[in-house]
This record gives C-alpha cells, structure tokens and sequence, in this order.
C-alpha cells in the first residue's frame, strides 16, 4: 500500500487553493534571535538571509517571550518536574504548576475559577462541547476568530441554531436575539475582545446590556462570552485586556498565554460550576496532554510581570509606540483604522500593491502580515503591523522612514 493516490487527490486541492489565492506562503524559519540593545529593539535573522529582521508581525505584545524570570522559572520546573506531564490531567497529568496557574489567571481577569487548556484555539471548542446542547441558541460577530467557527462545528451545533450579527453592529444583534425560537431555552453570544485583523474592539459594556434585556426569555438566560486573546495582557490601563478597557464583565472569558505574556497555552474563566463542567465535558481538555509544568510556571511569571511597575512600563510602551505609528501613518496621508490597539492595521485597498509593499518592507528588514483578497474582501486589502513593548521609538521612526520612502 502507498499514499500514491491520496497525494494526487491532495495535490489537486493544494493547487485549487493556490489558485484561489487561499494557500499559505511557504514558512521562513527564524535562526537567530539578537537580544536589544540602545535605541534598537530585538532583531531576528532568518535562514538563507543575511538581514536582521524587526518583527511587526508577531503576537508577543509584551515582549516577555525572552525575559530572564520567564526563562528562569521555566528551568527550575523543568528540572524539578520534567519536560512532559506523561498523562492527561485526569490522569495525575496535573502538577502543582498547573493548578497555580489556573489560580493565578481566574484572579487576574476576576473570575472564580478557570481551566487552561494546550491554547485559546482548543480552549474556544472545547468550551462549545461543555455547554452546548440541542436547545443552545449560539450568536456570534461575523468577524470572530476562526477557533469560534471550528467550535460551533465540532460540537454538532446544527445550523438552526446559529446567528451571525454584522460586525459589532448592535441593531443586528437585536435582530440575531430576536429570531432566537421560543423552544431554546440556552442563548450563548460571543465575540473577540479585540478583532485581530483590525485592533478594533467589541462594545462589550453595550453588549451585555443588550443581552439582559432578552435574559429572562430563555431558561438558561443569554450568556455572554469574550475570546479576548489579542487583549489580556495589551490592552486596559491593567492590562486586563478589552474587560477592563471597556469597564464591563461578560460571563465567561476566553484567552491565551500564547500572544502578550509570550508563552503558551490558553484558559475558560468563569463560575465554578461552569469550570466543572468544562473538566468533565470538554474532550479538547480531557483526552490530551496538558502544558507543560515550564510553560505555566513561565506564564505565571509573565501575569506577574504584567501586575508590576515593569508591567506598567512595558504597556505604556505599547501605547506609545503604537500612537506613534498611528501618527505617523496620518502624517504621511496613509489610512488606518483609529483605536489604541497594538494592532495596527494599514488600509492599502489594492491587491498588487498590498504585494509590492510587503516584498519592499521584508527588503528592508521589515515582517509584517498582508492580507489580499479572497482573505479579505476586495477594497478591504489591508498589511497588519503589530507594536510589541520591546519596540523603540527609533524602530518606530525607521518603518515610518521606509513608508515615506515607498512611491
Ligand atoms: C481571537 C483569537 N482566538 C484564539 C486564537 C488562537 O490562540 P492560540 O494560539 O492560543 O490557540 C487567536 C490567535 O490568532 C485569536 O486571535
């Protein structure tokens, strides 16, 4: 037997999505790290290239992924503990360091309990197989992430039972809840926190408000939900993430340790009862390996960090770096999407040159994400830079110098 059949049958697809645009560039392997130093922030070098890369595109809004305590605490488990769990959680796969974890971020984000799973990804469908069943009604963003979607799939969740409202549009909300049968009795809304594509954020105060109004129509009332992985730890005055920027609560929050706090893994916060029942029911929790004790240990240090003076400095850094580019961008008479976010988005509306751009920056030692159609409707083409703390105001000025530069 061989795969010589399936891999004919793949390759067709492979090509299809390369026809349609949709196949993913082939992955460039980063070699070397070079550690700041004076007014230069961290620089990358990527294999076959003798360049030194500054990233605008990479998740790790603090720029922990590096630091000493992180690194030093990961190392001490590890020694202590090992570098696998060897078992699932239920299993005795759970460590001291795990449980501190699940503690320590339920405190942060003012929840009783959580759960960590191996990333927000598994965390978002695992979440959909606790909670969901035939007379779960489920209304979601049409711009949630794609580990929203992949969970309402997983959990069987049949298509009668899903509403998508236009993208943080309240009145399409209401229409979403007001179509919602009589015989459902479990309404679940959930959206980003920050819209990753965009640094734009849900309304959450005015969400939940909207939602009380219809709570008392279905037994288990209308549950609000925030996948908030590109907020926790970047966004709020502490770094609680969109909650705290918007000064509201929804019931469950989602997220991941994965982006801001530099390391790995992702967690559901909400009522004890609800973490139960996600022990208990979510199959992406309970029938794999959980992180390992380096990744929490390290992830407790980067919340700890995020709670302290460092901390403090690290996100006014964020936000200044990221003003700064957003001026910079409104100098040169380029668009952008207004908003504090660290994701900064540049409108460039055209494919071919959304193209030229990104080969121009990477020429000149820039990574960043463009993002063309079919991704991205067509007007809607659009290159993602993502300010990190670790960025200087002098980097700053370099990528803003390189844009003047591109005719
Ligand atoms: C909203 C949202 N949820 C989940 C994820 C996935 O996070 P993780 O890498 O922890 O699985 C992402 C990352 O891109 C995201 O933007």
């Amino acid at each position: 037997m061989s795969t010589d059949k399936l891999d004919r049958s793949l390759a067709k697809e492979i090509e299809s999505l390369k026809e349609e645009g949709r196949a993913k560039s082939p992955e460039r392997i980063i070699e070397a790290y070079i550690p700041p130093e004076g007014d230069r922030g961290p620089r990358y070098k990527l294999r076959g290239s003798n360049q030194e890369f500054i990233r605008l595109n990479s998740n790790s809004y603090l720029s922990l992924a590096n630091h000493p305590k992180l690194i030093e605490a990961a190392d001490k488990a590890t020694h202590e503990f090992g570098v696998g769990p060897g078992a699932v959680r239920f299993i005795d796969g759970t460590f001291k360091y795990h449980d501190q974890l699940e503690k320590r971020i339920a405190a942060f984000v003012g929840k009783p309990a959580a759960k960590i799973f191996n990333s927000a990804y598994t965390s978002n469908c695992g979440l959909a197989l606790s909670i969901s069943d035939k007379n779960t009604h489920w209304i979601g963003d049409q711009l949630n992430h794609n580990s929203i979607i992949r969970g309402m799939r997983i959990a069987n969740i049949p298509s009668g039972n899903k509403g998508i409202f236009k993208h943080n549009n309240m009145d399409d909300l209401r229409r979403c809840l007001d179509e919602v049968t009589t015989e459902m009795e479990r309404v679940v809304v959930i959206f980003d926190g920050i819209f990753s594509m965009r640094g734009d954020h849900a309304p959450i105060g005015e969400i939940i408000e909207i939602c009380n109004e219809y709570d008392s129509k279905f037994k288990d009332g209308v549950i609000t939900v925030v996948d908030d992985s590109h907020g926790i730890g970047a966004y709020g005055t502490t770094g609680r993430g969109t909650p705290d920027y918007c000064g509201a609560q929804p019931d469950i929050i989602i997220g991941t340790f994965g982006k801001a706090f530099g390391v790995n893994g992702g967690y559901i916060a909400g009522s004890p009862t609800l973490i139960e029942a996600v022990r208990q029911k979510a199959d992406t929790y309970i029938y794999t390996n959980p992180l390992s004790v380096a990744d929490c240990t390290a992830a407790v240090q980067a919340i700890d960090i995020c709670d302290s003076d460092e901390g403090k400095a690290l996100l006014e850094n964020i936000q200044n770096r990221a003003r700064q580019f957003r001026e910079g961008l409104e100098r040169l008479g380029l668009e952008s999407i207004p908003g504090p976010h660290a994701v900064v988005p540049l409108m460039v509306r055209d494919t071919a040159k959304t193209h030229r751009l990104v080969k121009y920056l990477y020429d000149n030692g820039i990574l960043v994400v463009g993002l063309t159609f079919p991704v991205v409707p067509k007007g809607d083409e659009t290159i993602r830079f993502q300010i990190n703390a670790a960025h200087t105001q002098s980097d700053i000025d370099h990528v803003l110098g390189l844009l003047k530069k591109f005719a």
